[in-house]
């Protein structure tokens, strides 16, 4: 151990206010992106989403050098917590979670910036006056140099009082040279509607290009090797259009239930919780145009695009009873173990009519997709868990073989497989070995762990660190959310009227509605 490690934290952070971290892992010397000093609040911190997530990613982060010396990180929440319970907490979700291995040096360097300001309810005035002069408290004695990240990782009902105290308690105002952040998690509103107000609310504290809205699934490598793909290569491109592709079938499934999470959930259901954000923004990045440059404004620009042409018509017939499905999980069995049914789950109403699967059927209406149909599946207690985009190519016009030697093949697909078992597949048709013409479907694969030696970091290792630095490309624009809920909203409203979404089968690929959905086309769904 380098002999710094024995000197306190403070002392490190004025040694080394903006520069390199001497704890660091000399493999990631060559990273460039460290973020600046600054005093990181989070809303929230008590949750789920902190303590698998979030808390964890902040020690990899540490751990790879990635953070200032001085970083540090101000819980809130309405516990009566000491700043040691609070260490105590994180360094237990650290320790549980962190990907990395556990530093003791690193870990004493960052729990040195820790601090708990309770909050008996985020009402509480005097807390956000207390919050303010902890605050003031790191700047002065840790170097934070005014800048701070606010994290609202908590249900969207409480930004209305949150933000208005965070205004009024002078935690935002402006200081020369330092900067104000909000970094805010989905839901982004429960419809068009309330997304804006939420927008409104937020765009009162700090400016829009300071708001850094959390999709977890664009700090995923797959998910951003999406461009990489599309744009450094030269061999798919050219087929990526209504020219060639069939269609397209965007799938997130999970073989887990909805656990604990009843009271977020029950309210929001499949179509709110992953489809609105994750899987359009899939689509997006699927079906964007070449942007000019990885610039934020340049990305976001080619997104909101693709997104402002998605229709929900088929053939211009506008009937979401055939170009949607729903479904929710029946009691049965998975994995060998017997599973609750969604209504028996802890927390969910006998009359709940939320949906634990939903599947939407779109078209882009533009030159490059005109006639292809996206299709979107989100379910949860599905067969496995699985998340990939399939897109699936025409059968040639022709085959110049004997039927009996092709009844083998099926259409040539490119799978990008976001997760698990990260890589890309292409199915393309192949010569059986023997005397005799025979034509099957063989896979070409890459995979992230046969390719390359370094594991992935976790999406909000990349997410927090890019808010920290202010870089702005992996974080949905209000534009994007406000498009996604634009084609959401008439399909949430349409199954408000329509009862309750049919029972599927634990273990099994969701609702037969679903598969009618395709069937209708002629298709059938991968795997299923
Ligand atoms: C979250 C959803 O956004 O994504 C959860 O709210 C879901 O319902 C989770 O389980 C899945 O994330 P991942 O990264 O495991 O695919």
């Amino acid at each position: 151990m380098p002999t710094t490690d024995s000197a306190p934290a403070g002392q490190q952070a004025n040694a080394h206010p903006q520069g390199v971290n001497p704890l660091l892992d000399p493999r990631d010397l060559r990273l460039p992106r460290i973020a600046d000093p600054c005093v990181l609040v989070m809303f929230g911190i008590t949750g789920d989403l902190a303590r698998h997530k979030l808390l964890p990613a902040i020690y990899d982060l540490a751990s790879r050098g990635l953070l200032s010396p001085s970083f540090s990180l101000v819980g809130v929440g309405r516990r009566d917590w000491s700043d040691e319970e609070l260490r105590d907490y994180v360094e237990q979700a650290a320790r549980s979670g962190a990907r990395t291995p556990w530093r003791p040096a690193i870990w004493d360097q960052l729990a040195a910036g820790m601090r708990f300001v309770e909050f008996s309810s985020f009402e509480d005035d005097d807390a956000y006056a207390a919050l303010s002069r902890v605050v003031a408290e790191l700047d002065a004695t840790r170097g934070t140099a005014g800048n701070r990240a606010f994290y609202l990782s908590i249900p969207p009902g409480w930004f209305p009082a949150v933000t208005e105290r965070i205004a009024r308690s002078g935690l935002v105002d402006e200081a020369a040279g330092s900067w104000r952040r909000v970094v805010i998690e989905k839901p982004f509103g429960h419809d068009r509607a309330s997304a804006r107000e939420l927008d409104d609310l937020v765009g009162r504290i700090v400016r829009p290009d300071d708001v850094f809205r959390v999709d977890h699934y664009l700090g995923k490598e797959t998910v951003q090797n999406i461009l990489a793909l599309r744009f450094a290569n030269t061999m798919l491109e050219p087929l990526w259009n209504q020219r060639y592709v069939d269609h397209v079938q965007i799938t997130m499934a999970e073989d887990i239930g909805i656990g604990t999470r009843a009271g977020y959930y029950d309210t929001i259901g499949s179509a709110r919780d992953v489809i609105q954000n994750h899987l359009l923004q899939l689509l997006a990045l699927t079906a964007m145009e070449e942007p000019t440059s990885m610039d934020a404004a340049a990305v976001r620009a080619e997104k909101e695009k693709v997104l402002a042409s998605v229709v929900l018509e088929r053939d211009g017939v506008l009937d979401l009873d055939l170009t949607t499905a729903r479904g929710r999980y029946d009691s049965g069995f998975q994995g060998g173990l017997p599973v609750r049914g969604y209504l028996e789950e802890e927390g969910v109403g006998a009359d709940s009519r939320t949906e634990t699967y939903a599947a939407i059927r779109l078209e882009i209406a533009n030159r490059r997709w005109a006639g292809v149909p996206f299709y979107l599946r989100a379910g949860k207690r599905l067969s496995r868990r699985v998340t990939e985009v399939a897109v699936v190519f025409k059968r040639p016009p022709f085959l110049p073989f004997e039927a009996a030697a092709t009844a083998g093949v099926g259409a040539n697909t490119v799978v990008l497989r976001i997760q698990p078992d990260e890589g890309i597949t292409m199915r393309l048709a192949s010569k059986v070995p023997g005397t005799q013409m025979e034509l099957r479907d063989v896979s070409m694969d890459f995979g992230y762990g046969a390719s390359f030696n370094e594991e992935s970091p976790e999406a909000y290792e990349r997410l927090i660190l890019d808010a920290l630095l202010g870089d702005a490309p992996l974080f949905p624009h209000q534009r994007e959310v406000d498009l996604s809920w634009r084609i959401l909203d008439p399909v949430i409203e349409h199954w408000a009227a329509s009862g309750a979404p049919q029972g599927y089968r634990p273990g099994s690929w969701g609702p037969a509605s679903a598969r009618e959905l395709l069937a209708r086309d002629g298709r059938i769904w991968r795997r299923s």
